[in-house]
């Protein structure tokens, strides 16, 4: 039996971290994703990654424990993973969002201080920010590279 749910977790990027591998993660995200009916939203802000990958349960937890083993950063904290009925990114194989002068008092809205702090979020809080970031750039016209 296949079930629909939706795993968002943050984590702390690596020092090491350049542009080249955000090319390459996207680029893999992409393909990977696509053959495993995974969708999901990918965003960079203040030093941290916070991720929504949504599909089958297995796929999902696979893809996440690959993730995990990543060096490109550290500190994961799952933050939430729900049985859903619907796709919230359902046609982004990965979309991305960069935080921007445009976005940043969205992210702020959700941090107890002046620093987004994805890791301490709550489920219910890290949902609610999910769906406005993708409501948004969606009436942006899309993420930053395009599914
Ligand atoms: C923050 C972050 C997000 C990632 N997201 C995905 C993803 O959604 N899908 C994926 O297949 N790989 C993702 N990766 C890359 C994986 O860790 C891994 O490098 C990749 O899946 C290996 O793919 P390959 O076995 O085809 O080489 C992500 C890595 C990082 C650091």
């Amino acid at each position: 039996m296949t079930v629909l749910v939706r795993l968002i977790y943050a984590s702390k990027v690596a020092a090491h971290f350049g542009p080249m591998d955000m090319h390459d993660i996207l680029d893999k995200s992409r393909r990977n994703n696509i053959e495993a009916g995974i969708s999901g939203l990918l965003i960079l802000a203040d030093g941290y990654f916070f991720q929504a990958l949504e599909g089958d349960r297995s796929a999902v937890h696979a893809t996440y424990a690959r993730i995990l083993k990543d060096s490109r950063h550290s500190s994961s904290v799952m933050l939430s993973s729900l049985e859903i009925e619907k796709r919230l990114f359902s046609g982004w194989s990965m979309g991305y969002v960069l935080s921007s002068e445009k976005n940043k008092p969205l992210f702020m809205s959700y941090s107890s201080n002046k620093y987004f702090a994805p890791l301490s979020l709550r489920a219910q809080a890290a949902e609610s920010l999910l769906a406005e970031i993708g409501a948004h750039a969606r009436h942006l016209g899309g993420t930053e590279t395009a599914t």
